[in-house]
């Protein structure tokens, strides 16, 4: 390997970092804006179900449900429905797009505020919507406002974060995304009575959206962000502040301030070169690992779980509560990857979470294939939807310990400085892109494939597994500034990567 040794579990570079006060109280306010992202999942899935927010803007489901005792699984199989749910995901995808540049030139915590702004004017027009157009424009600004912080705040982590426990730090962002949700599905059962409910539902959004931008407002930008801005006082007083005042913070900003010299040097739009040939594992992982995590089928449980729940025979109450003991074990595990993501390693968690999901989808479905029938006519008994329930609960902790927090924590750690905000502006656009194709389709698919379309997610698992297993390195506790190593030594990569000085 070229430019010497090889940093292995950050002991390289004196300058790896310790934890602070400072640092963790920085790192949670901007993983804070995990809170938006997971509100808007946990909400919007609930209030779907709610007979007066149908009533108002989408009577035929009303209609419709009324009429069908056919088939259990095609109720909820509404285009217009999952346009609600779903047009968050185009305008996220398009901010992912222009966010990558911002990010870049106006540092990451600047974003984080717009971010949160326009997600707190889309929460205010959500929950005094008075017809469709009213609803769907609050969805694009919502939409928009997570494009950015989803850019933003990840990357925001790694980089503030010192290295040898930059695992833990990042999955802060899960974690908050996890308490949005369990948030969301509790605000959703507790107004689910009222007329009226929906609106404090989606309106209750500006809650998390204020918090998380006054919060970004108080905090510093990071080190390497300061430094790629010519602002190198300033990234001294911030490194000073998160490493501590009795660390020597030189020599760290003497390597930031290098690979930013190397940035500018190559004076190249940053889209245009990660497709070159030496970026191609960078690029690959930009893109496979958010399109795998959707394919995990996660968000046809986050999303549709209370939806689910009634397909397959709960009722609208205990729907709900189903959705809310999903979320805490989601959350728990996320606690879970927190202290193992920086001892065992990513690939561990991915293929130990991999193994877990992929036998709870495939049994869920020979549960529902036995309980509602082949062709789904039957309603299925209570002992078997308790059954469901807990396989849901075992796979919502497998994904809480691998794909959730890792597909974010992966993206946000792997570029080098000059790719890495479009790196992640990728990475945002796949996993909202894919995440609006599967949401969109899924009612449908559930329709017609029955109790299949959890096999259909099962055989992805098996493939991402085997993808782990192949061309994911190990990158826990090596330095971001050297992550060029992890290529450089692998066995397919390598032949991709340039040797770095
Ligand atoms: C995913 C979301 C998902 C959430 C569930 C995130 O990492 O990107 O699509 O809804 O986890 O907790």
């Amino acid at each position: 390997m070229a430019g010497g040794g090889i940093p292995v579990d950050g002991q390289v570079n004196a300058f790896s970092g310790r934890i602070t006060a400072s640092v963790v109280i920085t790192c949670i306010v901007a993983a804070s804006g995990g809170l938006l992202f997971g509100y808007d999942i946990g909400i919007s899935g609930g209030v779907t179900t709610m007979a007066p927010f149908l009533q108002k803007f989408f009577p035929s489901i009303l209609r419709k449900a009324a009429r069908a005792k056919t088939n259990v699984y095609c109720v909820y199989d509404s285009q217009t429905l999952t346009s609600f749910t779903s047009s968050l995901y185009i305008a996220g995808l398009a901010a992912s797009i222009v966010a990558g540049r911002l990010t870049a030139a106006l540092g990451r915590r600047n974003i984080m505020v717009l971010g949160g702004s326009i997600f707190f004017a889309g929460a205010a027009i959500n929950g005094g919507a008075e017809n469709v157009a009213m609803l769907i424009l609050g969805r694009i600004l919502l939409g928009l406002g997570v494009g950015f912080t989803n850019q933003a705040t990840p990357v925001y982590l790694s980089e503030m974060a010192p290295p040898k426990w930059r695992g833990a730090f990042s999955t802060g962002f899960q974690f908050f995304i996890g308490i949005g949700v369990v948030t969301a599905n509790c605000v959703n059962y507790g107004t689910s009575r009222l007329s009226w409910g929906w609106r404090l539902s989606l309106g209750l959004a500006i809650v998390p959206a204020a918090i998380m931008t006054l919060g970004a407002l108080s905090i510093t930008d990071t080190p390497s962000s300061l430094v790629e801005r010519g602002k190198l006082s300033l990234a001294k007083k911030s490194l000073t502040k998160v490493r501590g005042i009795d660390t020597d913070v030189e020599p760290e900003l003497a390597d930031l301030v290098k690979s930013s010299e190397i940035a500018k040097a190559i004076n190249k739009e940053a889209f245009v070169t990660i497709f070159e040939r030496q970026y191609r594992p960078h690029l690959v992982m930009s893109i496979a690992i958010p399109f795998f995590q959707q394919l995990t089928g996660i968000n046809i449980i986050a999303f549709y779980a209370p939806v689910l729940f009634q397909s397959v025979g709960f009722g609208s109450d205990s729907a709900l509560i189903a959705a809310i003991i999903l979320g805490v074990v989601n959350l728990g595990s996320i606690v879970v990857s927190t202290f193992v993501v920086d001892r065992y390693g990513r690939r561990f968690l991915f293929i130990e979470g991999g193994a877990q999901m992929f036998i709870c989808q495939v049994a869920v479905a020979c549960v529902l294939a036995a309980a509602t029938g082949t062709s789904g006519t039957k309603h299925i008994s209570k002992g078997d939807a308790a059954v469901v329930l807990t396989l849901m609960c075992i796979y919502a902790a497998g994904f809480g310990w691998s794909w959730g927090p890792l597909s974010w924590l992966i993206p946000s750690e792997i570029f080098p400085m000059k790719i890495r905000t479009a790196g992640q502006s990728i990475s945002v656009a796949v996993n909202f892109g894919t995440t609006f194709v599967l949401s969109q389709t899924f009612l449908t698919m559930l329709c017609h494939f029955k109790y299949g379309a959890f096999l259909f997610y099962a055989a992805w698992i098996a493939a991402m597994t085997v993808f782990v297993v192949l061309f994911v390195p190990e990158t826990k506790g090596i330095p971001m500034n050297s992550m060029y190593v992890v290529w450089e030594e692998h066995w397919f990569w390598r032949r991709y990567v340039k040797p770095q000085p």
